[in-house]
């Protein structure tokens, strides 16, 4: 399965800087064995696409999505608009998300299903609280958000999904999960996917994000059961975020 190395540029960059994040990262030279992608903001998708101009890497996706396709939603973003903003995935979920925008478990299955239907790819951001690990519930939270983002689909409609297992503490905080533990919780999200999907569920992939930069990005992705990173700081600059990548598959 090639490895996915996503940055996720969280709420940094309109389209000035955007752009030429894009133009730069363009220079770097990048390992042909991973898929790319990066997760912008939506008014930044437009420069962003101009600057990649005919290049397929990074892909561009979106960092948040309304589950309905159109209507009084005032601010949001239905999955049809970010299709048309050329948007190929979107991270759904995320923990800074949940923890200071409100978002719910019920309005994340509801994303995740519109983002199937429309037939872009979501990443489902999934994790425990130091607290919740510390009472050695971090299994059981990783389960429970999963199985209910995952509530609204009957199938996975032929789209192939992706789980970042994400967990709160290591979140911009330097202290990234060790890949012998991530890889546990990465074992009951597989669990959770193949119960759900059969053996689609086999091959989805379930990717770690977490203070994951240059010196740790090759112990996650040369862990079989990790499929992939999310990266949120060390992807801001676009030769720090070639460095990962080129890190990440020192062939
Ligand atoms: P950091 O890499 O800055 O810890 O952020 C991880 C993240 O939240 C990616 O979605």
């Amino acid at each position: 399965m090639r490895k996915y190395i996503i940055a996720n540029w969280k709420m940094h960059y309109g389209p000035i800087k955007a752009g030429a994040w894009i133009r730069a990262f363009r220079r770097e030279r990048l390992p042909k064995d991973l898929d790319i992608g990066v997760a912008i903001p939506h008014i930044s998708f437009a420069a962003a696409r101009s600057s990649l101009g005919r290049a397929s890497v990074p892909w561009l996706g979106a960092q948040n999505v309304c589950w309905a396709e159109e209507g009084a939603y005032t601010g949001e973003t239905s999955p049809g608009m970010l299709q048309e903003l050329g948007s190929t995935f979107c991270i759904v979920g995320h923990s800074e998300r949940r923890l200071l925008l409100g978002e719910t478990d019920e309005m994340i299955s509801k994303k995740v299903a519109a983002l199937v239907h429309q037939k872009i790819q979501p990443i489902i951001c999934i994790g425990e609280t130091e607290v919740q690990r510390k009472k050695g519930e971090a299994s059981k939270i990783v389960r429970a958000q999963l199985t209910s983002a995952l509530s609204g689909l009957k199938s996975a409609q032929g789209v192939d999904i992706v789980i970042a297992y994400e967990p709160v503490w290591a979140i911009g905080s330097g202290k990234p999960c060790e890949p012998n533990d991530a890889r546990q919780m990465h074992e009951v999200a597989r669990d959770v996917l193949k119960k759900k999907f059969g053996k689609d569920g086999e091959t989805m992939r379930v990717i770690y994000g977490g203070s994951v930069d240059v010196r740790t990005v090759h112990e996650y992705v040369s862990t079989t059961a990790i499929d992939g990173v999310l990266v949120g700081g060390a992807s801001l600059d676009p030769r720090a975020f070639g460095l990962v990548c080129r890190a990440a598959s020192p062939a």
